[in-house]
């Protein structure tokens, strides 16, 4: 069949998903063997078609033997071509059914290596491009999908210019230990850390921008909240201070979460993940000082030292505290980077915000203030030991039309893993990049 679609014409494919529009219909269905039992006269048989599972369900004698031994002898992810009847069944997990016809075989799986069975970890990762086939990899990936589309339909729609920023680039922008080097012809190339510093640039000629894309960092940290390839989402704002950067955080997260629960209840059920907690998920934050967390840690019996970054234990402890996000702001300038204002009232500290996510998931977003004199940057800079060479272009952005600005990071990854409900970031990204895996 052929629609229009914005006077484009596209073949429209019949698919589990909306398999309801063809209730009493017969159908094809081209996908996958999920999974079959049978009970001697009549075999069950799980399709999966990429958008949905749906159950065939083949009567002995009502279809050919053909198709009743192939449905007995076909092999988990084989591929298939299903004719059958869509009816409308409450106890199905889609609400629908299909009465199989017929079932052709385009290709036999012999021995998929992942069985319904349990499988650890390792063995799953070593198998990442078949274990993203699997209905809950499905549902991570669906949820993924929707925050992504949330955060670019957010600020599409709130005057941001999206601005893509380099990957390949020749100096850092979050400290020199974490960079990825690579030969550039003659010279070194660095994969970028941050688009950030790109951003800071367009936004003085666009206002509001964002770049999201790839991020790298070679952070030797085996956490379930590192990756050494993540994707980030970074707004920058021209005349926007810190005040108003967490006024915005808030409502930009609080309409990702609004628009995940709108969208993917079916995923989130798939996941077991409780929604409670989600929908508490409404401006405005909690606003903590780092001096405030570090009298909240002390209290808790932590040896927490003034001046050290808050480490991932430490953030567990805050973000369990409330049941919103939580801001810590004002971090000690020399826990940041070297881009970050100082506070004009006490120049030890930054004008800088993280936020938290809750229920112990920690840090989701960093940002704050941008140093926007020429003296102070030239100062951080060589404090921090960075080539006033190679960052001659973004002392530019000082000295051409300089302006109070700011902006934000938002990790995908980690955001995915809140969302979802998951333990570790390895399962919020198609192909993680991990410490000890570059494969598949
Ligand atoms: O706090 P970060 O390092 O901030 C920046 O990169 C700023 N330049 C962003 C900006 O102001 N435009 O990183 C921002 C976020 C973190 O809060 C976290 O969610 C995520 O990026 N992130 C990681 N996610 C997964 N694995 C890692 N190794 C990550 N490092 C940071
Ligand atoms: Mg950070």
């Amino acid at each position: 069949m052929l629609i229009k679609e914005g006077g484009v014409k596209v073949r429209e494919t019949i698919t589990i998903k909306s398999i309801g529009k063809w209730e009493g219909k017969e159908v094809e269905i081209k996908g996958w063997l999920y999974n079959k039992r049978s009970s001697g006269k009549i075999n069950f048989i799980l399709i999966r078609d990429g958008t949905g599972i749906i159950q065939a369900v083949a009567v002995k004698g009502e279809v050919s033997d053909e198709t009743f031994e192939l449905c007995k002898s076909i092999t988990q992810e084989s591929s298939i071509i299903a004719k059958g009847v869509v009816r409308s069944d409450k106890r199905a997990p889609g609400g629908y059914e299909l009465t199989l016809k017929e079932l052709s075989l385009i290709q036999l799986a012999k021995d998929y290596p992942i069985t319904p069975k349990e499988h650890g970890p390792d063995f799953l990762l070593d198998h990442r491009h078949l274990w993203l086939r699997s209905r809950r990899q499905h549902a991570i990936m669906l949820v993924r999908h929707r925050i992504i589309k949330a955060c670019r339909d957010f600020l599409d729609n709130n005057g941001f210019v999206l601005i893509d920023t380099p990957i390949l680039t020749p100096s850092a922008c979050e400290g020199t230990t974490t960079l990825f080097a690579t030969n550039y012809f003659d010279q070194t190339a660095y994969l970028t850390q941050s688009g950030q510093l790109y951003g800071e640039a367009a936004c003085m000629a666009f206002r509001k921008i964002y770049c999201f894309g790839p991020t790298f960092r070679a952070e030797k940290s085996k956490t379930r909240r590192h990756l050494m390839e993540f994707w980030m989402v970074e707004p920058e704002m021209a005349f926007v201070q810190l005040d108003e950067n967490m006024e915005f955080q808030e409502e930009f997260l609080s309409y990702i979460v609004e628009e995940v629960l709108k969208h993917n209840e079916e995923e989130l059920k798939i996941l077991e993940r409780d929604t409670k907690p989600l929908y508490n998920i409404k401006p405005p934050f909690e606003r903590l000082s780092y001096n405030e967390v570090v009298e909240i840690l002390k209290k808790e019996g932590i040896d927490f030292k003034w001046g050290t970054d808050l480490g991932g234990t430490d953030e567990t402890i805050i973000s369990q505290k409330f049941n919103k996000p939580v801001f810590v702001h004002h971090f000690p300038a020399q826990v940041k980077a070297f881009y970050m204002q100082p506070d004009p009232e006490d120049p030890t500290l930054s004008l800088s915000v993280d936020m938290l996510a809750p229920e112990g998931y920690g840090e989701i977003t960093g940002g704050g203030e941008r140093i926007w004199e020429p003296e102070i940057l030239k100062q951080r800079l060589e404090e921090h030991f960075l080539p006033m060479e190679a960052y001659k272009w973004y002392m530019d952005l000082r000295i051409y039309g300089s302006v109070p600005h700011s902006g934000f990071g938002l990790g995908i990854e980690r955001t995915v893993a809140w969302i979802c409900g998951l333990h570790h970031v390895r399962e919020t990204i198609p192909f993680p990049r991990m410490l000890y895996r570059l494969y598949p």
